[in-house]
């Protein structure tokens, strides 16, 4: 089976094209083409991304980038089987460029389409690996499954009990924590998308701590109280454990998050330290700092949850999905805090990231759920009704 999928919820627009050999046990899936033309340039000057800006370019690339995904996969598009395409959640103006797109060809060529829910995709996208071709195994022994979302839009728990069997555990109840980087990044005059450039400062401070240049080197730990920060004259030669920003909820009984009174407490640490010095930014030391302790707060909050989320399901397997899922400290605490898990709790989970170039949008991913949607046979009967549902739940 061929599918085309379609991914505009965002501000990337992205088409690929698989092909789809079903066996017993698994499913192998042959990439033809995968494409993705991000908008990030044209969103940078807003420094976020603005809908209809979004729309109207995706209006834009979508005919350019099915062109030259039919050429990168040489076939015809009267070849393809299915089209995939997302329908929510994400921004609606965006959502519907590609749902108009997907009805546009669905008639002209009489291929019917198959809706797909973007965080499905995510869960999915960790299955690619290096290479044009890749299993997804459908073996039981996967689940009980976990997967924590975390992107501009979104920062999710959810538990699949099997495939397509979802239950939320929880969620941001305010900024997602990708949006979280981008509006401290914002904050401190760093370009968007704010994650990678949080990230690499943080890394920076990081690798200066144990390098030694600073003598009391700073293990991330989970602080209970918020002190929100003891300045010392303008900010200079201050010690990262000088900066303490809030772990919001992070002791919560549920597993919801919240980012947002972090970003204040941000706001608040830089209105502090200006009044003190009013160019303190310029000091890249002060920013590597902030950075390294917000990043901290953020994946502290993001591992401890999903680690309580393991031990009372039972994990077998943790997918991590979505923008945020690049973060390398993300990576590595969540891995580290795994590994604890054989010896205190005699869980085996393994977890999975996707591949770099899969961790932002992309269309494999939508692809590879909407492989599994027709394989249902969860083809839309009539496409008039199919709408894009900007808050659309797993
Ligand atoms: O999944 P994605 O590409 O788009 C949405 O659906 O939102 O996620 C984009 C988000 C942005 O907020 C971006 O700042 C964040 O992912 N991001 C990161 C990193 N790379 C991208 N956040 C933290 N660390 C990173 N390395
Ligand atoms: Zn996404």
């Amino acid at each position: 089976m061929r599918i085309l999928a379609i991914e505009t919820s965002c501000d990337e627009t992205a088409i690929a094209i698989v092909e789809v050999k079903r066996l017993s046990k698994s499913d192998t899936f042959k990439i033809l083409a995968n494409n993705v033309n991000s908008q990030i340039e044209i969103h940078k000057e807003y420094g976020g991304v603005f809908p209809a800006m979004a729309k109207r370019e995706h209006i834009k690339n979508l005919p350019l980038v099915l062109e030259k995904t039919l050429k990168d996969a040489k076939i015809k598009i009267e070849k393809i089987d299915a089209i995939a395409v997302t329908t929510g959640p994400g921004l609606e103006p965006a959502l519907w460029t590609g749902i108009v797109f997907a009805k546009e060809l669905s008639l002209k060529y009489n291929i019917p389409i198959v809706p797909v829910n973007h965080m499905e995709g995510h869960i999915f996208s960790i299955f690619p690996k290096k290479g044009k071709t890749f299993k997804v195994d459908t073996n039981e022994k996967i689940f009980p499954m976990l997967s924590l979302l975390v992107s501009g839009g979104h920062t999710e728990l959810i538990l699949v009990k099997n495939w397509h069997k979802y239950k939320k555990l929880g969620q941001t109840r305010d900024d997602a924590s990708g949006e979280a980087f981008d509006k401290v990044a914002r904050m401190m005059s760093l370009p968007y998308p704010g994650g990678p450039e949080i990230s690499r400062l943080a890394n920076e401070e990081r690798s200066r701590v144990l390098s030694g240049s600073i003598a009391q080197a700073v293990e991330p730990s989970i602080s209970k109280k918020f002190s929100r920060i003891l300045l010392r004259a303008d900010g200079k030669n201050m010690t990262s454990d000088e900066i303490i920003l809030p772990r919001p909820m992070i002791y919560s009984k549920d597993y919801d998050f919240s980012f947002s009174g972090l970003k204040t407490a941000v706001l608040y640490l830089i209105r502090d330290l200006k009044e003190k010095n009013p160019n303190v930014l310029e000091n890249i030391n002060i920013k590597q700092k902030i950075a390294k302790e917000f990043e901290d707060a953020v994946v502290e909050t993001l591992v401890h949850k999903t680690i309580k989320a393991i031990k009372q399901y039972k994990i077998k397997t943790l997918i991590v999905g979505g923008g945020v899922s690049a973060n390398t400290y993300l990576q590595e605490q969540m891995n580290k805090e795994i590994k604890k898990l054989r010896k205190s709790d005699f869980l085996n989970t393994k977890v999975h990231f996707p591949v770099r170039a899969l961790t932002g949008d992309n269309a494999l991913m939508i692809a590879i759920a909407g492989y599994y949607q027709a394989k249902n046979k969860k083809f839309v009967k009539n496409i008039n009704k199919i709408k894009a549902e900007g808050n659309l739940s797993l």
